[in-house]
C-alpha cells in the first residue's frame, strides 16, 4: 500500500509523459500531412489547367494541341504577371489560326449569358467562345511568375488590377484575331438594359470595332436586346458613335430585339437563320 502510495504520481508523471509524446508524433503526423496535401493541391494548379486546356482542346479535331499549350504557356511564364503585353500571344495566335466563318460571326458586349444561351441553341452563330482558343480558356485564370516556368492558377492579377495581366490580354489579343476575320455580314448583341450599349471602355468598341475592314466585312447588324425596362433603344447617342467609328462602307443596322423574342426563337431551332429579327 505504501509503496503503491508512493509509486502513485511516479506512474502518473510517466503516463502523462507517453500521452504527450504521442500527442505530439501524432501532431507531426497531421502537419506532414497537411504540408503533403497542400503541395500538391497548389502543384495541380497548373496541372489543372494544363489538363482542362488539353481535354476542351481535343474536342476540336485536327488539332495540334500539345503544340498550342507550349505556345500559349510561353506568353506568360518567367515573367512580372502585369507585363504581359497583348502581343506576347501573337505566337499562339498563329498556332492556333483563326478560320474565318462569314455572315456567322457574332461579338457581343455585356450580353454573355444571353448570347451563348441563344448560340448554343440555334446554331446560326459563332461567337469567340466558340472558336478553338476561346473555349479552351473560357472562364479560367492564369498566370506565372519571375524566375519560374510554372502556371499558377491563384494569386494572379485580377481583369483591372492592372492593365498588362496575362488573362485580360489574351481576350484582347484573341478578339482582335477573331475580328481581323470577320466577314459578310456581323451581328453584335449589345445590352439594351444598360445606358451605354456601345460602351468606350469595351473591347468590342476598343478592339473589335477598330479591326472591321469594308474589304471583307458588308454589313453591321447590332442586336440591341432589351428587357421589360429597357433603358435605352437604337437611336442612343452611343450607337451613333459606333456608326461613326465603323470603317467606311460597311452598312450599319440596329433591331431592338426583346428577351423573350429571342428564348421564343432559341426554342425553334427549325427556323431559318436570321428569322429571330
Ligand atoms: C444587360 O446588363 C444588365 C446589367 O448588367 C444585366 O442584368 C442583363 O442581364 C444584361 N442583359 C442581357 C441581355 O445580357
Ligand atoms: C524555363 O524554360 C526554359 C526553356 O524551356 C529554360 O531554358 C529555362 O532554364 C527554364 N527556367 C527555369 C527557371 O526553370
Ligand atoms: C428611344 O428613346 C428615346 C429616349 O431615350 C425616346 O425619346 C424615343 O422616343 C425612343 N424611340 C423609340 C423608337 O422608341
Ligand atoms: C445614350 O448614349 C450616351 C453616350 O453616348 C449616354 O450618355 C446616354 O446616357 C445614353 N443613354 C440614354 C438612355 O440616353
Amino acid at each position: 500500500m505504501e509503496h503503491g502510495e508512493f509509486r502513485g504520481p511516479e506512474k502518473r508523471r510517466r503516463r502523462r509523459c507517453l500521452v504527450l509524446s504521442v500527442a505530439l508524433f501524432v501532431a507531426l503526423i497531421l502537419i506532414i500531412i497537411v504540408a503533403v496535401v497542400l503541395g500538391l493541391t497548389l502543384r495541380q494548379g497548373s496541372n489543372e489547367l494544363k489538363h482542362i486546356f488539353l481535354d476542351r482542346c481535343q474536342k476540336f479535331k485536327d488539332s495540334n494541341c500539345e503544340e498550342i499549350w507550349d505556345a500559349f504557356q510561353q506568353a506568360y511564364v518567367n515573367r512580372d504577371p502585369c507585363q504581359v503585353p497583348m502581343e506576347a500571344y501573337d505566337p499562339l495566335v498563329s498556332v492556333a489560326s483563326f478560320k474565318p466563318s462569314c455572315n456567322r460571326m457574332m461579338f457581343w458586349s455585356k450580353t454573355k449569358d444571353v448570347v451563348h444561351d441563344f448560340t448554343e441553341k440555334r446554331d446560326c452563330f459563332v461567337t469567340l467562345e466558340d472558336t478553338l482558343l476561346g473555349s479552351v480558356l473560357d472562364g479560367l485564370t492564369w498566370c506565372g511568375k519571375e524566375g519560374s516556368n510554372e502556371t499558377l492558377t491563384t494569386g494572379c492579377p485580377g481583369w483591372t488590377d492592372c492593365d498588362n495581366n496575362p488573362v485580360r490580354s489574351f481576350w484582347n489579343r484573341i478578339s482582335a484575331a477573331f475580328a481581323d476575320v470577320a466577314c459578310g455580314d456581323v451581328t453584335a448583341m449589345l445590352n439594351g438594359s444598360i445606358i451605354t450599349p456601345f460602351s468606350p471602355t469595351s473591347i468590342f468598341a476598343t478592339i473589335e470595332v477598330k479591326r472591321f475592314t469594308s474589304t471583307r466585312v458588308s454589313n453591321l447588324n447590332v442586336v440591341l436586346v432589351t428587357q421589360e425596362n429597357a433603358v435605352t433603344n437604337c437611336t442612343n447617342a452611343s450607337l451613333k458613335n459606333l456608326q461613326k467609328e465603323l470603317d467606311k462602307g460597311i452598312k450599319y443596322n440596329c433591331k431592338e430585339v426583346s428577351e423573350s423574342q429571342l428564348e421564343e426563337c432559341s426554342s425553334h431551332p427549325e427556323k431559318p437563320c436570321g428569322a429571330c429579327w
